[in-house]
């Protein structure tokens, strides 16, 4: 296994940990996957690999709108490159982080994958719909590429070791870093934005999935690929629990989970967020095989010994 990284948003340490994890130290490479002479370079030196997983992008939809040509060059480029690559080298399979945020807010809950492409409401949204159709072009022209394209609903947690988590570069924009960052004392108040929607408590409903529930779909679709299960040459698939909860829950169940009460107030809403979208994973469950198996509370306890653990290790 080979782990190519910028580290523009992680750590080299993280390799120790994947080690101490699975057993297995993977290569590392820090480079851009931009920089197409450097990512060559790769490809050149590790001959025969079969399979991609395509992660690296940035992810933050605020910066977003501030700086589109950033999110542009960086998550379209750095797909343009690994597709010319694998092409040249030879390497079938790719699996790309797609994302829920290419459905806007469904007209039906729970969303299936049939469910149309609405309008993006960010750049960031953008590249995640520009990058599935860069792989469906490429396919369709007849490039030996396997694709599956894997939408994630809301990603959260840490491995139960803690020693694997995410750590945000200054202030966490999602929900659950800023939570856990409250609760430990780092900030002082998380802000529920917005208490006046339509659902049932009034704040936005999100599917929060288990990140390692969520690695494991990539095993499972990395397999699909290389044993030649796909019906077709590119697949997509929902990667959520399929039940939706909302902010205001999620924090009950972080207490609940925890024994930790949190410091929050209700403030206004925060632009261009969804109002509530959750995921149809039938077709992950029955087509892949795959099925989110962490309950939330297991995977709140995870992201508070995570930050727990970033404390003891002086990094938080
Ligand atoms: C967004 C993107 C998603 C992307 C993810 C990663 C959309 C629709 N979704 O998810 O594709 O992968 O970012 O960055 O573009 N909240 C608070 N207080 C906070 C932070 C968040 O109340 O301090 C609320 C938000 O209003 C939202 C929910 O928590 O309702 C989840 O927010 P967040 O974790 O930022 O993720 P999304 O916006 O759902």
């Amino acid at each position: 296994m080979i782990v190519v990284d910028n580290l523009s948003n992680s750590n080299a340490d993280v390799i120790d940990s994947i080690e101490k994890v699975s057993g297995v130290r993977p290569a590392f490479e820090k480079l851009d996957c931009c920089d197409y002479q450097a990512l060559e370079g790769v490809f050149a030196k590790y001959q025969g690999i079969k399979g991609i997983i395509h992660f690296a992008a940035s992810k933050a939809v605020g910066e977003s709108v501030e700086k589109p040509l950033l999110y542009y060059r960086n998550n379209v480029l750095s797909l343009i490159n690994v597709l010319e690559l694998m092409s040249k080298y030879g390497v079938e399979g790719i699996i790309f982080s797609s994302s829920c945020t290419v459905y806007g807010q469904p007209d039906q809950l729970p969303v299936t994958e049939e469910a149309p492409i609405k309008k993006a409401e960010s750049p960031y949204g953008n590249t995640k719909q520009i990058n599935e159709e860069i792989i469906r072009d490429t396919v369709a022209s007849g490039a030996p590429i396997h694709a599956i394209l894997l939408r994630y609903f809301n990603p959260i947690g840490a491995h139960p070791t803690a020693l694997l988590g995410e750590l945000p570069n200054g202030v966490p924009q999602n929900l659950v870093p800023y939570l856990t960052q409250t609760a430990i004392g780092i900030r002082e108040k998380l802000s529920v934005f917005g208490d006046d929607y339509d659902t049932p408590d009034g704040s936005c409903i999100r599917d929060f999935i288990n990140v390692v529930d969520l690695a494991k779909a990539h095993v499972v679709a990395m397999h699909r690929i290389l044993d030649k299960k796909q019906k077709d040459k590119v697949e997509v698939f929902n990667i959520g629990t399929g039940r939706g909860v909302s902010v205001l829950e999620l924090i009950n169940g972080f207490e609940k989970a925890t024994g930790v009460k949190l410091n929050y107030q209700i403030v206004g809403r925060r632009a261009g967020d969804i109002e509530k979208v959750w995921a149809n994973p039938d077709l992950a469950n029955n087509e892949l095989g795959w099925k989110a198996e962490e309950t939330l509370e297991d995977t709140l306890r995870s992201a508070w010994n995570w930050q727990l653990k970033l404390r003891e290790r002086g990094v938080q």
